[in-house]
């Protein structure tokens, strides 16, 4: 499943922010360093108990906007019936993915590299609120192209109430305040966050998925709700 690395909608620009976001240098500061252990101690539990309970226990399964994978390191993968597949646009970031990736797709979320209706589960976690709503739909479009009628998608998307992204727009706030010519944050902004569940609801519908589940948030403590819905058999 090698891929020619294709750019969606979003550009070149908004690839070189990601690149940027993961460069090494940046891996070593006291923030990324926290991220990291929050990942692995708070998120990778949310994405173990979403992908127990609703992806079948053997198949191809794909993480759309990996980056490092950290948060995919409780994934239970049954005595190895799961095979993981890490796909991101920044390819340096996926020579950093952790090994519960049983491999690492250079690719664009927008042009994903797979066949029709080939993949038994497709999930993410944080990547959705980066696009505008014309770009999600563009996204949704391949999961539903590229997912076996029947199979699921999860997606960790975090909500306009998420209080640790409250808690980080204001770090950001007290930092630029200093009146720095360069805006500090600590990633690429967040343009789509979900703004209820009825929202995601209808991302969902009009997408040709049936949701199954919209989770509050409290499971990642309250970062992300958590989306699961199904590509009905027609
Ligand atoms: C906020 S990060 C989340 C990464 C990971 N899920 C995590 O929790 O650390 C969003 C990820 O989406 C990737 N990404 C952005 N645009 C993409 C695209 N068009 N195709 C594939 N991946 C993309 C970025 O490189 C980045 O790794």
């Amino acid at each position: 499943m090698n891929a020619e690395l294709q750019i969606g909608s979003d550009g070149a620009k908004s690839q070189s922010a990601w690149t940027e976001h993961w460069a090494d240098e940046r891996q070593q500061s006291i923030s990324q360093r926290f991220f990291s252990f929050y990942r692995k101690a708070v998120f990778a539990r949310t994405v173990s108990y979403f992908t127990s309970r609703y992806f079948p226990t053997q198949g191809v399964f794909v993480e759309a906007g990996s980056g490092t994978a950290e948060t995919s390191i409780r994934i239970d993968k049954c005595g190895g019936a799961r095979k993981l597949i890490a796909t991101d646009i920044v390819q340096p970031v996926l020579k950093r993915c952790h090994p519960v990736m049983d491999s690492r797709v250079c690719g664009d979320i927008f042009n994903m590299p797979y066949a029709d209706d080939s993949v038994d589960g497709i999930w993410n976690v944080g990547v959705m609120e980066h696009f505008t709503h014309e770009q999600i739909d563009m996204i949704m479009t391949e999961f539903h192209r590229i997912l076996k009628p029947g199979h699921r998608i999860i997606l960790l998307w975090p909500g306009a109430d998420s209080l640790p992204q409250k808690m980080l727009r204001f770090v950001e706030f007290i930092v630029n305040s200093r009146g720095k010519k360069e805006k500090f944050s600590f990633h690429p902004p967040e343009i789509s966050q979900l703004k209820s569940r009825k929202e995601g609801h209808e991302v969902l519908r009009r997408n040709g998925f049936r949701s199954t589940h919209i989770e509050y948030g409290w499971r990642s403590l309250m970062a992300f709700k958590t989306l699961v819905a199904v590509k009905d058999e027609n």
